[in-house]
């Protein structure tokens, strides 16, 4: 898989996408990521990538000219199999969206910035628009390093077996049961015995129990879909 990032603080991605997982992928070659400054598409000696609101209020409009000439340059390269733009009123990601992004080859995502953006750039360039939370962030870069390493962590070879994103939460509208290890006993706060107990089809058991009760108690929600 391949995902392009436009972003105007592309130094934001060095901390998450340098370590741990999407690291590995990357040096695995599992998954290339291309950070893309948006400034060096401007014309002018400013690197303006915002201007006024046409009818004025609050903030500045992230302007098209600078992104059409970056994304129109990445579709001449590729063929995208979806535009991503990172804003609080997309689509909400969940575990079913980033398994199918995860099916892509080829995804290019639009960080989001200031007030918004010139709604032509959504019109004529977004295929997906996406938001993480209900809650607004200064920017989309946090949002597009949360789309990337949800997905990442789900191609083929990422993940050894021993933590498969099968098991991950939320894969089957359950949350994941409880888990331990040494010690057996800290300050008399035991492990489950049946944890201990070596009986493959009652740890087995137990787990889904724990894992619907928790959801029932934690995100009841999850059931009704
Ligand atoms: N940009 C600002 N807030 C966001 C959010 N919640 N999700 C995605 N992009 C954003």
């Amino acid at each position: 898989m391949r995902i392009d990032i436009i972003t105007i603080f592309p130094e934001m991605f060095e901390g998450p996408f340098s370590h741990s997982i999407v690291r590995r992928a990357q040096d695995k070659g599992l998954v290339e990521i291309h950070l893309h400054q948006l400034r060096e598409y401007t014309s002018d000696n400013h690197h303006k990538v915002d201007d006024y609101a046409f009818s004025g209020g609050a903030g500045m409009v992230m302007m098209i000219e600078p992104v059409a000439r970056i994304i129109e340059k990445l579709k001449g390269e590729r063929v995208y199999d979806e535009i991503i733009y990172t804003s609080p009123d997309g689509e909400l990601l969940n575990q079913p969206i980033a398994n199918h992004l995860s099916t892509f080859e080829n995804l290019l995502i639009l960080c989001g910035h200031y007030k918004g953006i010139d709604e032509r750039i959504r019109e004529h360039f977004i295929t997906k628009e996406i938001s993480i939370g209900d809650y607004v962030l200064s920017g989309g870069e946090l949002a597009a390093a949360v789309i990337t390493d949800s997905l990442v962590r789900l191609l083929p070879g990422v993940l050894g077996n021993e933590v498969s994103a099968l098991s991950d939460s939320f894969q089957d509208n359950l949350v994941s049961p409880p888990v331990y290890t040494r010690p057996r006993d800290f300050r008399g706060w035991k492990v489950p015995e049946i944890l201990l107990s070596g009986n493959e089809r009652l740890i087995e058991e137990w787990k889904f129990e724990q894992a619907v009760e928790r959801t029932k108690r934690r995100r009841p929600g999850l059931l009704e879909v």
